[in-house]
């Protein structure tokens, strides 16, 4: 049995903070005051707009939810969920839709939420699939970019940061659905 603050369970929680493969990429007070800033500016350019935040399950939930918190603005939120075929940490661009949006975001400015952009295929499916519906305007937020292993261009307004070809977990990414719960981005060292 293993301790997990003050309940006990047969699972494995407490097993990621004491791994030793786990290198601090991004600190709790950068990720802080970063996303305090992309708060700011999307309440500065959205306050006259009929705003609807689109996040992309399941990876950008804790990013999402400090956001808003910071925003300033009026805004729905929306959820869509997609699996990507590929290996654990590759994509392959090949996107099935595990949920789709309940909102009808035809004539809405839409942001896209999302947590990290590797190769821009699952992005590039999901932002088209959008452009379908007939937004007013659709922007994407993501608070990690790593350019150098991009395989098709996509627009983005508001980053987070950009990093290094690195495969990272925490803050709401996972690595085997494992890690979503560090308060901060860690490289995961093979
Ligand atoms: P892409 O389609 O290659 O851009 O991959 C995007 C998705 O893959 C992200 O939304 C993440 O779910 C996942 N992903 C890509 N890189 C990482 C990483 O370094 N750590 C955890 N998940 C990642
Ligand atoms: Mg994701």
């Amino acid at each position: 049995m293993l301790s997990y603050g003050s309940v006990w369970t047969s699972a494995r929680p407490t097993e990621h903070f004491t791994r030793t493969n786990l290198k601090t990429l991004i600190s709790k007070d950068r990720l802080k005051k970063k996303v305090k800033e992309l708060a700011r500016e999307i309440s500065k350019d959205y306050s006259d707009k009929n705003l609807i935040l689109v996040a992309i399950l399941k990876g950008s939930f804790v990013f999402l939810a400090d956001l808003i918190r910071e925003m300033k603005i009026s805004h729905e939120l929306d959820f869509i969920s997609v699996a990507s075929y590929g290996s654990r940490k590759k994509a392959s661009g090949v996107v099935r839709l595990l949920k789709d949006l309940n909102t009808n975001i035809e004539g809405k400015d839409v942001i896209i939420v999302e947590d990290i952009i590797d190769s821009g295929l699952t992005l590039n499916y999901i932002r088209n699939n959008l452009l379908t519906r007939n937004p007013k305007s659709l922007e994407v937020v993501a608070l990690l970019n790593k350019k150098k292993t991009r395989k098709v261009k996509i627009p983005l307004k508001y980053v987070g940061f950009s990093i290094p070809d690195k495969f990272v977990v925490g803050y709401g990414l996972d690595y085997d659905e494992q890690y979503r719960n560090l308060p901060y981005i860690a490289e995961l060292e093979e």
